[in-house]
């Protein structure tokens, strides 16, 4: 049976992708290439089109034996939903809606779904519990959250299985070097920060030093993304012997500050890395740490590289062999 990756052209997808392969799983891949890169895909069936596309989605489920879907396919910035919340509530919410129907309609009942830890908001505590109040302070948060609490009702209607995996914060590419993180605009910190290392920006603006945090920038919780993929192969294994649906973290459970990123980028590229303070950028938290005990208790997850250096090391590894990302080096593809 093959597995139906959406957005296996982003970075997370496209990371999930290569786990999924070497792992001797049959992919199918579905991506608008809208944020995607068809330079991040392997040997894999790829269909270019949306997962708001009614007639496609019959073809793919007609064509192949699908009996699990891991979902990315989204819109993921927090910013950007502030501004633009209609085209969230589109892209993400109307969109799982089709797939879903049409996953039901063709009986494929499992899924594991790209969620976040902007399903909280504001930690009632650190680190976070699955099972703490989920109150998003922005539209992206809200449109996966949603579609969280859809997946619980087709459970209940219809027999859906699902596994919500909630990421802190990804980082790192494959260790071997053979695709990495590529956003346009970059809006996270480490590329950000390699990016000055590169030489493509003078500085780093570190967004608020007077958080109630030990050096006053903000602390995040940083995953490694082969970690990542490897939950999500873990959670199609999950589905597939029965298991038991629900919402999971995935994180380190150890927070670093901004500051502390930007010293462990210098280490690593042996560059300066001029850093300045600039004012807080609105709707973030103080510190987000998740306690990932149910994802390994349930699913027998493990970080394997759960170093920040190791994320650092492997993000730098690919940016210097790609310091333009995807963009020119696979335009034929594109
Ligand atoms: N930051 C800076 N300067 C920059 C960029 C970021 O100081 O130039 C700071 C941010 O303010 C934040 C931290 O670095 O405190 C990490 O920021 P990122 O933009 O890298 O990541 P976020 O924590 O904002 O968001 C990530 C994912 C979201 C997800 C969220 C959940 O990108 O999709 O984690 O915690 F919702």
């Amino acid at each position: 049976m093959a597995i139906l990756v959406t957005g296996g052209a982003g970075y997370i997808g496209s990371h999930t992708v290569l786990f999924l392969l070497e792992q001797g799983e049959q992919v199918i891949v579905l991506d608008n290439l809208q944020k995607g890169h068809a330079g991040a895909l392997s040997d894999v069936t790829f269909y270019h089109g949306d997962i708001r596309d009614d007639q496609l989605l019959d073809t793919i489920f007609t064509t192949h034996s699908i009996d699990t879907v891991i979902h990315f396919a989204a819109n993921s910035l927090v910013g950007e939903s502030v501004k633009r919340p209609i085209e969230y509530y589109e892209n993400n919410v109307i969109g799982t809606h089709t797939l879903l129907k049409k996953m039901l309609e063709h009986d494929v009942k499992k899924i594991v779904f790209s969620s976040t830890a902007a399903t909280y908001g504001e930690p009632v505590q650190i680190p976070i519990q699955e099972s703490d109040p989920t109150i998003p302070t922005n539209p992206y948060g809200e449109t996966k959250l949603a579609i969280e609490k859809m997946f619980h009702w087709c459970q209940e209607a219809y027999g859906l299985q699902y596994v919500c995996l909630r990421y802190f914060n990804a980082a790192g590419a494959d260790p071997n070097g053979r695709i990495g993180e590529d956003h346009s605009p970059e809006s996270h910190l480490i590329p950000i920060v390699l990016q000055v290392a590169l030489g493509q920006r003078e500085r780093v603006a570190i967004f608020g030093d007077d958080y109630q945090t030990e050096d006053g920038s903000c602390i995040r919780d940083y995953i490694h993304v082969m970690d990542l993929a490897n939950a999500h192969y873990l959670a199609c294994e999950h589905l597939r012997k029965d298991g038991q649906s629900g919402s999971f973290n995935l994180g380190n459970g150890k927070g670093f500050s901004v500051k502390e990123v930007i010293e462990v980028c210098r280490q690593v590229t042996g560059h300066p890395i001029p850093a300045e303070i600039a004012p807080r950028r609105s709707g973030d938290p103080a510190s987000l740490i998740a306690s990932s005990e149910k994802a390994q208790t349930i699913l027998g997850w493990e970080p394997k590289y759960p170093s920040l250096e190791t994320m650092v090391e492997h993000a730098w590894n690919w940016h210097k062999e790609h310091p333009h990302g995807y963009s020119t080096e696979n335009k034929d593809k594109q």
